[in-house]
């Protein structure tokens, strides 16, 4: 049975970890997909660190090493997706159930740990409109946003990073699944525009997926998250990468400025709070 802290959290992705290379030996682009996924863990986990050093409120040791096993264990789940994508690339998936659904099988039986690790990739609504999570009292509930929010801020500052540092790395699943069109569908742009998290429905190609991806600025949670995108100057750098893939620079620009004001906004209205 799993216990919450670092060491029972990474026996555990071992465990998984090689039982999908077992069951992917033949197929390439899943092992350099699990790879992928491997290296994105300890990234999540490294930002999710750093993020709780920012804070000027620390947590407790204990609330801190609660918050790292839940970074280390968001992905879990892809694990048990990879080979299932390996049989059909086609078909779709929630990694982030899995990732619930696994700690459960090993008898993690706390719900606010598991329903923050199950909503990572879903909008925060989606988190609290379900009725598991209205159930929680008011203080798992608090518990149970402050995993979602670490998780959610620190794998995506880990997946720009990770563009911006090697655009080759970065998305083998998704130019499987959407390869490039060399268009960017207006629903996608529009939700941009609208500082909203693009609506994949609409995505079409790798372009689509990537301005999706950027969109997540517009959910991130915690003060020290803008300012650590600030300090790594990681909006310019992602946006200069994007320009490789994306063919418009007139287009990248006003999505540049639009994400950088809301950027400012945020820096603003959450520092601001913080000191009051
Ligand atoms: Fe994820």
């Amino acid at each position: 049975m799993i216990e919450e802290n670092l060491t029972s959290a990474l026996d555990l992705l071992n465990k998984k970890i090689k039982e999908a290379s077992n069951q992917i030996k033949y197929y390439t682009w899943c092992e350099a997909f699990v790879q992928e996924k491997v290296k994105h863990t300890m990234d999540v986990l490294a930002v999710a660190q750093e993020l709780l050093s920012m804070r000027k409120v620390p947590f407790s040791n204990e609330q801190a090493e609660r918050l790292l096993f839940g970074a280390l264990m968001h992905d879990i789940g892809r694990f048990r997706e990879i080979p299932l994508l390996a049989q059909n690339p086609a078909s779709k998936h929630d990694h982030g159930k899995y990732s619930a659904d696994i700690l459960r099988e090993e008898g993690l039986t706390d719900e606010a740990m598991l329903l923050a690790i199950q909503h990572h990739g879903h909008r925060t609504q989606d988190l609290e409109t379900d009725i598991l999570f209205r159930r929680l009292s008011a203080e798992q509930q608090t518990d149970c946003r402050q995993i979602f929010e670490v998780i959610q801020d620190a794998d995506k500052i880990a997946n720009w990073q990770l563009y911006a540092d090697n655009p080759s790395m970065v998305n083998h699943i998704n130019l499987v699944k959407y390869p490039p069109t060399k268009e960017i569908s207006k629903e996608i742009l529009q939700n941009f525009k609208n500082n909203e998290i693009a609506d994949y429905r609409f995505a079409k190609g790798f372009e689509d997926f990537l301005i999706g991806s950027l969109s997540w600025i517009f959910e991130i949670h915690w003060l020290v998250s803008f300012q650590l995108l600030q300090k790594r100057n990681l909006l310019d750098r992602v946006f200069f990468q994007a320009g490789k893939d994306v063919n418009d620079p007139l287009l990248l620009m006003n999505l540049q400025r639009t994400a950088q004001a809301f950027l400012d906004l945020k820096l603003e209205e959450l520092s601001q709070k913080e000191a009051s």
